[in-house]
């Protein structure tokens, strides 16, 4: 009675290699009439059963059984390889893209993009500098002196000695008017990075967007001037801008400005805290010492300077309660805008 046993153990081992070797959907329906169908030779196996001793009836009764479900098995994993493969072939790369599903800018991109727009269209050109800076750039030729909270290894990243990934677009000043004679009028948009820990409205790496304007006789209220027209065509014509007095290295005098609350309009929210401004940047008038850093003469020339939280404005505009959204890339989040 052995001998079934080994005719199975033969036939399973044909079998697999069979199952194995075939290469598309019709053969692989015929093997299956053949190995599990009706008048197949598992079914002869079965038949077989009855015609064996009491003792060796269960052990062929489960070695056939254990086939049955090895082939089904095999088969089934076949007939899925099978299908996805006659899915891939069946894309229809002619077919429109669904429009749902496009891509777009980043919020944030976004608004650099419209903040640069705005002052291009007030005569400003674009300039840039690296993210990777010296202490030259992003301290010594601001004015800014050695023992400046800002240096702090708390408050910057350090990559080795005197050299920084840069904690404000303020360098691109000093690139720029190194490169070129006044007058000079950009806008310098730009990762900066600051060694803060991530909450709603701190991130270690944001972005801000710089400008300048140096030329003969160029006063405050050209500064105060192109703010609020900033301001206006950014947030709407009922804007108000507010210079508050402060202090930079590199301005002298220095303003932090203020934009009245684009939320409830200036009558005061939980965005602006109940006081009805929002806070924005600082800005002032060039500090001669870093017009003496690039050689240019501040007895004849004078500018103004000015840095704006892009981030700040985007949530803002977006109305996004807070920053790391805007760093997280979850297309959840991003393709709401
Ligand atoms: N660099 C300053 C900061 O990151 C912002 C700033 C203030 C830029 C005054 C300026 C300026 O150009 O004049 O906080």
């Amino acid at each position: 009675m052995n001998d079934i046993l080994n005719d199975i153990k033969t036939f399973e081992a044909e079998a697999i290699a069979r199952l194995n070797s075939v290469l598309d959907k019709q053969a692989l329906d015929a093997l299956k009439i053949e190995l599990l169908g009706r008048k197949g030779k598992l079914a002869d196996f079965s038949k077989a059963i009855s015609k064996v001793s009491d003792e060796m009836r269960p052990q062929i009764g489960a070695a056939v059984n254990r086939l049955r479900k090895l082939f089904e098995e095999h088969i089934a994993s076949k007939e899925q390889t099978f299908a996805s493969a006659v899915k891939k072939q069946t894309i229809d790369y002619t077919l429109p893209v669904r429009a749902d599903f496009l891509g777009h800018k980043h919020p944030l991109l976004q608004t650099v993009d419209d903040i640069v727009d705005i002052f291009k269209s007030m005569g400003f050109e674009i300039a840039s500098g690296p993210d990777v800076e010296t202490d030259y750039y992003n301290f010594d030729a601001l004015n800014t002196p050695e023992d400046h909270p800002a240096r702090d290894l708390s408050d910057t990243f350090y990559l080795k000695k005197g050299v920084l990934l840069r904690t404000h677009t303020s360098p691109v000043q000093i690139r720029t008017m190194e490169k070129h004679k006044p007058p000079v009028r950009i806008i310098a948009p730009g990762r900066c990075y600051r060694s803060d820990y991530p909450d709603a409205s701190h991130s270690p790496v944001f972005y801000q967007c710089e400008g300048l304007y140096v030329d003969e006789g160029v006063s405050m209220a050209d500064l105060k001037g192109v703010i609020t027209a900033f301001a206006r065509t950014m947030f709407g014509k009922d804007i108000k801008v507010r210079f508050r007095p402060h202090f930079f290295p590199f301005t002298e005098p220095s303003v932090e400005y203020d934009f009245s609350c684009v939320i409830c309009g200036g009558k005061g929210c939980r965005v602006c805290k109940n006081n009805g401004w929002l806070e924005i940047s600082g800005a002032g008038m060039v500090d001669p010492e870093v017009f003496r850093a690039v050689g240019y003469d501040s007895e004849k020339y004078t500018g103004y300077a000015f840095g704006m939280g892009v981030d700040r404005i985007t949530l803002l505009r977006y109305r996004i309660d807070d920053i790391r959204l805007l760093y997280e890339n979850d297309v959840r989040f991003i393709r709401q805008f």
